[in-house]
């Protein structure tokens, strides 16, 4: 495999990573191939209630992972705040040769690997990482994860242009329609002016789902033809490899 696997992005917190990562495992699933999911650092949970938090816990039940929950949830917070500063809250510092043991077991296991990042690209893990150098760490070009609604052309080239000047590349862009918004008018242009701005491929633009469960929202995706010309070049290189 050309690329080790997708690390899914977002311009912002809450705007979708989850859900679209959980898409792609469904997509994935149906390809019958072998993939890892990681959710790297995962804030806001304090490793009590549940077996795993919210995040986490989706991927692996849509992947069907059994494995060790160190793999996928290397690290974790109680605090939902970006992990430097959960970490200094309690005294620590982000063990960053954990995330990559965890990265490079995960690698060893599979051609391919998801990984959910937290909150946006400039989100700081350590005083030198952040969550654009742990994608260019791992070698994963990035999807990154748009809201449909007005003020998402702003973030989304900034994201981009954040990723290269980090040089990241960026594989795809998902516009989601978290909320259900049919006034806004800026909807139906900004899918192709953000295509324009930034000259990378709108994977899809999702629509708002009752209930997005990873079958419904992975079938749109899948339906998608951005998604579908990536795919189908992934899939050509995956023969070759
Ligand atoms: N297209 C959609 N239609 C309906 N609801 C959606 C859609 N996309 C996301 N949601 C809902 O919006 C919320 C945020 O989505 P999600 O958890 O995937 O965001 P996230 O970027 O992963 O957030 P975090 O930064 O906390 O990891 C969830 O309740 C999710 O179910
Ligand atoms: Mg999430």
């Amino acid at each position: 495999m050309t690329i080790p696997g997708l690390f899914v992005t977002g311009t912002d917190t809450g705007v979708g990573k989850t859900v679209v990562t959980a898409a792609l495992c469904h997509i994935l699933n149906r390809l019958g191939w072998s993939y890892g999911v990681m959710k790297p650092i995962e804030t806001g949970w304090d490793g009590t209630t549940g077996d795993w938090p919210p995040d986490a816990g989706r991927l692996v039940e849509i992947s069907g992972y059994t494995g060790d929950p160190e793999d996928v949830l290397p690290i974790f917070f109680e605090q939902p705040a970006a992990p430097l500063m959960a970490a200094r809250w309690t005294g620590q510092t982000v063990d960053v040769d954990r995330l990559d043991r965890a990265w490079e077991r995960q690698r060893r296991r599979h051609d391919f690997v998801l990984v959910e990042g937290a909150g946006g690209l400039a989100v700081p893990i350590t005083e030198d990482l952040d969550m654009a150098g742990l994608a260019r760490r791992w070698g994963l070009p990035l999807v990154v994860v748009a809201r449909a609604a007005l003020g998402t052309i702003n973030h989304t080239v900034l994201t981009v242009a954040y990723a290269r000047a980090k040089g990241i590349p960026v594989a795809g862009i998902v516009v989601n329609q978290f909320v259900p918004d049919p006034a806004d008018p800026t909807r139906p242009d900004n899918a192709g002016m953000i295509e324009e701005l930034t000259q990378v491929p709108v994977w899809a633009v999702l629509p708002h789902f009752r209930d997005p469960d990873a079958p419904a929202v992975g079938e749109a995706l899948a339906a998608s033809p951005g998604f579908r010309r990536w795919l189908t070049g992934l899939l050509q290189e995956s023969r070759k490899g």
